[in-house]
Order: structure tokens, then C-alpha cells, then sequence
């Protein structure tokens, strides 16, 4: 058969497009192959790539603000006028092009060159800068000390056996089997000699010299360090229930863990996922995907009701079992023998493989043996900066001062994780920016994505806008009428409006 061509989108901007014809605020176009994007801001118009360089998402249906535009998938900014990917998730700049006014037209026909980055670490700055952690966190800590030009010595100590990779993919697209290997690592290999980042994997860090200033690894060699940061992550929780030790019997972190359940899928009819969690429910979803029977075993009545609310977690529930999921709510699982497990209630379900889903615990034993201050997770300051002066923390560990719920929080998700790498890189630098980003998470079950902003433990009422059932609503979780947090389908335009509107009412 012979292969399509994708047909360029809009107009060929190389060949201009009238002023009076781009009434609105962005217009997709092409140059040869390349999709482009015009938009415009002010008095100004700019064209950039019209694709985010995260996951492609359609940048043309994002939020323009002031000179910058947001992606309506997971939130990525990018600077109209450089291309430069100004928040995480993504880390790539988009090119933009040069506009060329002629009459009435406009026209695209090349890009501009790359501009500087915006900051340069200063000469006075740490000679010696560790990471410890290459996860979401640790990588954008330290491709951000690449992007400031920072010049002294950067060593990112990571104990696992792969480089950085995209970790929400492992339970997602990568589980179901459809997408490939080669699409996890955040950066090639090639990467981290390129930008001068002395990477060393299967480095355990067991303790921290804060006094001679330098961490132990487990083999014993040491490492000095200036500035040091702790991005440890967190580790699944394992249940203490008999058979759990079984090699068929796993948790989902590392890409090491999910080659393991990839690998125990060959052959596999049934499995058995315990804990309705987001991870529960999205390895239930991949699962599904490979055809194999799931039955999912949790102690509540509906999955995710304490994240997202009864009307939202119904769905969920309806969700996956139209997919063919089958729910023990209610329900725990209190053995494993062999291939078959016991339920609280009585019952046994045959499984070839189980996967533990029920949550995970912040990676703190470094920190506590640091003498850090703890607040069941890392007490950290606006600027991320531990109680100990040089020494920041970010990503799954940090509970940090949130401007927006004003209380203290610590969350798990990937976007805040790299945010606040970059942050803690900028300020290991001698920068001093507070963390103000308003916390961003995506979840994604099937061709459903959820969407949520904000921060709610508690609330007082949920208003629903639109039909969740229909899959195209929002949902505002407030308290004493003030929207704490927005969780939505399909409706990313208004998930990035409200991310907007929390952001300004911090400020104001
Ligand atoms: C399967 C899965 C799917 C997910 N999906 C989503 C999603 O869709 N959306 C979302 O918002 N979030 C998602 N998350 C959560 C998100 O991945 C985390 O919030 C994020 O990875 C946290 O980043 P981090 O840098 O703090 O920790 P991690 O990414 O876990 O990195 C921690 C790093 O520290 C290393 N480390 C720990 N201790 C030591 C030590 N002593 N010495 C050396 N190295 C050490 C670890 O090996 C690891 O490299 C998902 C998580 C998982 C596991
Ligand atoms: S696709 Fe743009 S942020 Fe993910």
C-alpha cells in the first residue's frame, strides 16, 4: 500500500496570507512539510512551531499569554519570541520564524537563530554542584544548569541502572505496548557528556558530609559539593501481606520495574492489580490493552474519590469496566499463594501476575541522616532551600510554602517535580526565585485524559460544569467559594484558563 502524506495544515505561509484574513488570535499554517503557528500578541505577530515539543500537543489550541503560549495538553510554556520551553514538561525550545509585513501580507519563510539563553550562572558562583536523583526533578535540575551555561563541575547521581526516562509513560503507553523503548529517556545518551554533566548511574548515595561537604556512595568513593541537591524521589509502597515477596508479584518505579511486568506479560491471561490509585488504574488500563483479564482490588468504594470526588471516581469506575475491568471495592487482598490470591471477603482470584498499586512513600533517609529538617517529607523554603544552607531539595520529597493553598504541601506529580528542579537549579546558582508554579497534573485512562490544577485536601462543594458521563466537564473543588483546584475532560482551554486565574489571584 503505498504511504500517506500528511497534508500540511492551513495556509502555505511562505506564500503570505492576508492581514485581514487572520481575524484570530492563532492561525495554523505550513512552510514546505513543517506545520507553523501564527500568533498573535499585542500589536505583535509571531510564528513558531505549532506542535509543543512534549508530546506534539496542538499549540494552536492553548492559551496565549502576553508573549508566551501555553499547550493545552500538560501545561508546557513556551516564549513567543525565542521558542524557548520556559515551563516543564517540556524541555525543548520550538523554532520560531521570522514575520516579513509586505502590504497587506504577511509572510514565514525562515527561521530565526537561536538566541542566547536568557541567564548565565555567574562567575562567582558554586565551583561544584551535586544532584542526587535522576528523576523528573534531578534531569531538569540539571539540564537547566546546562541551559544557564554553568561551568564548574555537575555530578548527577542517580542509583538507577537507566538514564532519566520518562517515567509517567511506564505505566501508560509503554505498558500497553505501544509505544517503543526508544521513546522513554528524557535525553539521548549523548546528552549528558554533551552539556558537561557528569552522570553516574547505579550510584547509591548512603550518607551526607554536611560538615567536609561531600556525600558517601555505597561503594565508598565521595563527592565534594557546593551546592547539593536531594531529588530522592519516593518508593512504592509494599504491603505486608504473605506472598507479596513472590517474583510475580511487583510495584511499578523505575523502567527496570516495568521491563519486568512487560516481561511477565508473555503468556499472561490474568492479572491482578491491588489499589485503585492513579497508577493502579492507569497499569489496569494498559493492561487491558494486551487483552489481559484485570480484576482490581481496592478498600474503598470508588477509585480516586478522595482525589477527584464521588461523581468523577463513578466514572472512572464506569469507565474501566466498560473496558471489561472487573472491581473487588471494598475489598483487600490479604495473601498470595502462588498464583492465587486471597481476598479479605473470602473469595480468590488466579492471577499470572499482580502488580501493587497503593501508593508510595517519599525517599527521606538521606535527608533524616543529613540532620535536614523533615515535615513528613523535606521542609523546604520558597527558594526550595533546605533548613541547611547550600543544600535544596525538589521533586516527591519537598513539602514547600504554596502561595496558592498558603499552607505547606507536598505532591507527586511529574510537571511540579521538574518545575522545581529548574527552580532549584536557577537558585543553586545564586538566583533567588520563589516556587510559585500552581501544581499540574494529567492522568490518562484510555482515550480519556484528566486534567487537574490546583491543590484541594478538602473542600465544601464540587460544581460541576458540563457532563463528566458525556467526558467534556470541569469541575471546580472549592472552599468557602474559593476554587482551590479544577480537574477537567476535554477541556483544556479551561483547565489553562483557571491555572491562569490562580496564578494572578496569588499575586493580587
Ligand atoms: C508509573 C508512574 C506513572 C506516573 N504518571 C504520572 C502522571 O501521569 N502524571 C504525573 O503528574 N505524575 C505521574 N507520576 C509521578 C511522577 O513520576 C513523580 O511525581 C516524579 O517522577 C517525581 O520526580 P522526582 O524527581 O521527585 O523523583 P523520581 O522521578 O522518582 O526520581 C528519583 C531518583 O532518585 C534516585 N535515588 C533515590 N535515592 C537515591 C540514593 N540514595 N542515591 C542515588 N539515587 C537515589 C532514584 O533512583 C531516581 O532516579 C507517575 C509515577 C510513576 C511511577
Ligand atoms: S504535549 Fe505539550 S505539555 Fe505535554
Amino acid at each position: 500500500m503505498a504511504e500517506q502524506q500528511a497534508v500540511p495544515a492551513g495556509p502555505d505561509l511562505a506564500l503570505g496570507v492576508k492581514l485581514s484574513d487572520f481575524t484570530t488570535e492563532t492561525l495554523v499554517g505550513h512552510i514546505g512539510d513543517q506545520d507553523v503557528l501564527l500568533v498573535r500578541s499585542g500589536p505583535e505577530i509571531f510564528a513558531i512551531d505549532a506542535h509543543c515539543s512534549h508530546y506534539h500537543g496542538p499549540l494552536a489550541e492553548g492559551l496565549v499569554v502576553g508573549e508566551s503560549i501555553r499547550c493545552p495538553w500538560h501545561h508546557a510554556c513556551f516564549d513567543l519570541r525565542t521558542g524557548e520551553a520556559t515551563r516543564a514538561p517540556a524541555l525543548n525550545a520550538l523554532a520560531v520564524w521570522e514575520v516579513e509585513y509586505e502590504g497587506e501580507r504577511i509572510f514565514v519563510r525562515q527561521k530565526r537563530k537561536q538566541t542566547r539563553p536568557r541567564g548565565k550562572a555567574p562567575v562567582d558562583g558554586p565551583r561544584n554542584v551535586v544532584i542526587i536523583g535522576g528523576g523528573a526533578a534531578g534531569l531538569a535540575a540539571a539540564d537547566m544548569l546546562r541551559r544557564l551555561e554553568f561551568g564548574g563541575s555537575h555530578v548527577m547521581l542517580s542509583e538507577d541502572a537507566a538514564p532519566p526516562v520518562d517515567r509517567p509513560n511506564l505505566s501508560k503507553d509503554y505498558l500497553a505496548g505501544t509505544a517503543p523503548e526508544d521513546w522513554l529517556p528524557l535525553r539521548p545518551d549523548s546528552f549528558y557528556a554533551e552539556a558537561g554533566i557528569d552522570l553516574r548511574l547505579n550510584s547509591n548515595v548512603s550518607s551526607i558530609d554536611t560538615k567536609a561537604q561531600r556525600v558517601l556512595l555505597g561503594g565508598g568513593d565521595t563527592v565534594p559539593y557546593d551546592r547539593l541537591l536531594l531529588a530522592t524521589g519516593a518508593e512504592p509502597v509494599r504491603l505486608p501481606i504473605p506472598g507479596a515477596d513472590q517474583p510475580h508479584v511487583y510495584t511499578l518505579r523505575s523502567l527496570a520495574d516495568c521491563r519486568l511486568i512487560v516481561g511477565s506479560l508473555v503468556g499472561a491471561r490474568r492479572a491482578t492489580v491491588i489499589g485503585a490509585s492513579f497508577i493502579g488504574l492507569e497499569v489496569a488500563a494498559s493492561l487491558r490493552a494486551r487483552d489481559i483479564e484485570v480484576h482490581v482490588v481496592a478498600p474503598e468504594q470508588r477509585p480516586m474519590e478522595r482525589v477527584l470526588g464521588p461523581e468523577m471516581g463513578d466514572f472512572i469506575r464506569s469507565l474501566h469496566e466498560q473496558h471489561g475491568v472487573i472491581f473487588h471495592l471494598g475489598d483487600t487482598v490479604v495473601g498470595i499463594d502462588g498464583k492465587r490470591a486471597t481476598l479479605k471477603s473470602g473469595g480468590t482470584l488466579e492471577a499470572d501476575a499482580v502488580v501493587i498499586g497503593v501508593g508510595v512513600r517519599p525517599r527521606l533517609a538521606l535527608a533524616e541522616q543529613a540532620g535536614l529538617k523533615l515535615d513528613r517529607g523535606v521542609a523546604v523554603n520558597p527558594f526550595l532551600e533546605t533548613s541547611m544552607p547550600g543544600i535544596y531539595a525538589a521533586g516527591d520529597i519537598a513539602r514547600w510554602p504554596d502561595p496558592h493553598s498558603q499552607e505547606n504541601i507536598r505532591v507527586e506529580h511529574w510537571v511540579v517535580a521538574e518545575r522545581q528542579g529548574q527552580t532549584a537549579a536557577r537558585n543553586m546558582l545564586g538566583q533567588r526565585e520563589p516556587f510559585d508554579a500552581v501544581p499540574f497534573f494529567w492522568s490518562q485512562h484510555y482515550d480519556v485524559p484528566i486534567n487537574y490544577v490546583g491543590h484541594a485536601e478538602q473542600w465544601d462543594e464540587i460544581a460541576v460544569d458540563g457532563d463528566i458521563s458525556a467526558r467534556d466537564c470541569l469541575l471546580r473543588f472549592k472552599k468557602m467559594g474559593r476554587v482551590l483546584a479544577v480537574a477537567s475532560i476535554y477541556r483544556d482551554i479551561d483547565n489553562l484558563r483557571a491555572e491562569l486565574e490562580m496564578e494572578r489571584e496569588a499575586v493580587g
